[in-house]
């Protein structure tokens, strides 16, 4: 019912009468004004005018289900979202969340991570309220093998909703969204499989939104889209965005399992596409020029023998050569 209130409420240009809301949602005017004060507690600010009804006049910068649903147009993806206030690491919410039987779609969210994970076993911080930490579960029908390929996926979606405000937004691949050549968004995708079967995966995406200042450790390979853009966001609608395009995506790949429809929009994003890229691998460097992803989702790289190699996310690790991207 808050879910119906709120979302009614920012349709509307003016007041909404009481009468209104009591109609929508079959109850009574006294239950219509505990939402109203549930709402102001929690950082709403609405007007009540006599005769007239309720006015929403601002709204704070939650990510709590409410609010992304309230700009949500997906079919499965988000549906349901699970809200943490605080919790260890969203991608670890998913797999206990896949235990007790949620299903295909679930979001986890966050405020804050305690103990977020970047790849490589690296720590994934972030300070409350700011930015987007979250994951989604996912039990796609498609080989094991094929399962790295859903990073790719999420990165070409997240570059193409930063790229509506930023049009420099780039992927830098496989697991990265950069911009201007740092880093603004991490992936970082899970799985649970047998030999020929995947259980579930957990595609874990944190995005630098309104930060302001990051750590001088990595002050400079780090950007949010403030930073960016000297604007600050709605978190709530940059989830609902993200995952609308996730699930256009998404669902192109799986018609196929490969990346032919997508590979054009992902090699236009492709920030080292063109470029001179250094391959690190056992201990050992070399240079090539990345020409763009397979159909596998592989990255091709002309080496400077001219021999060309088609490199597998994971594999190796792979940057420009003057720095991270
Ligand atoms: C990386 O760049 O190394 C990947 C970072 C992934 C961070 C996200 S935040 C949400 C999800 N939960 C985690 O613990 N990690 C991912």
């Amino acid at each position: 019912m808050k879910e119906a209130i709120l979302k009614c409420l920012k349709e509307t240009d003016g007041y909404v009468s009481g009468q209104r809301l009591c109609e929508m949602c079959g109850v009574s005017r006294t239950a219509i004004w505990k939402v109203m004060s549930q709402l102001r507690e929690e950082g709403y600010e609405i007007d009540a005018v006599k005769n007239r009804g309720y006015r929403l006049t601002s709204a704070p910068d939650r990510i709590t289900p409410e609010e992304i649903y309230s700009h949500l147009k997906t079919k499965w993806a988000c549906r349901p979202t699970v809200y943490y206030e605080e919790t260890d690491s969203t991608n670890d919410r998913i797999r206990k969340l896949y235990t007790e039987g949620y299903g295909h779609g679930t979001l986890a969210v966050t405020e804050l991570q305690n103990a977020g994970k970047g790849r490589r076993g690296r720590v994934w911080q972030s300070p409350k309220g700011t930015n987007i930490a979250h994951s989604l579960l996912l039990i796609p029908e498609i080989h094991p093998m094929n399962a790295s390929m859903l990073t790719l996926v999420a990165g070409l979606a997240v570059c193409q909703v930063l790229s509506r405000e930023v049009p420099d937004a780039r992927i830098k691949w496989p697991n990265d969204v950069v911009i201007g050549g740092k880093k603004v968004c991490g992936i970082l995708t899970e799985m649970s499989c047998e030999m020929d079967y995947i259980n579930y995966v957990v595609l874990g995406i944190g995005l630098n939104v309104n930060t302001e200042t990051f750590p001088e450790e990595i002050e400079a390979v780090a950007t949010s889209l403030y930073l960016a853009t000297g604007k600050k966001y709605s978190r709530s609608e940059l989830i609902a965005n993200i995952w609308e395009a996730f699930e256009s995506v998404y669902e192109t790949f799986i018609r196929t399992e490969d990346m032919p429809g997508l590979m054009d929009a992902y090699n236009k994003l492709l920030v080292s596409k063109d470029r001179q890229v250094m391959i690190e691998e056992r201990g050992t460097r070399s240079t090539g020029i990345a020409e763009g992803i397979d159909r596998e989702g592989c990255l091709i790289v002309r080496m400077e023998d001219g021999s060309k190699r088609h490199i597998m996310s994971g594999e190796v690790s792979v940057r420009g050569v003057l720095g991270y991207v």
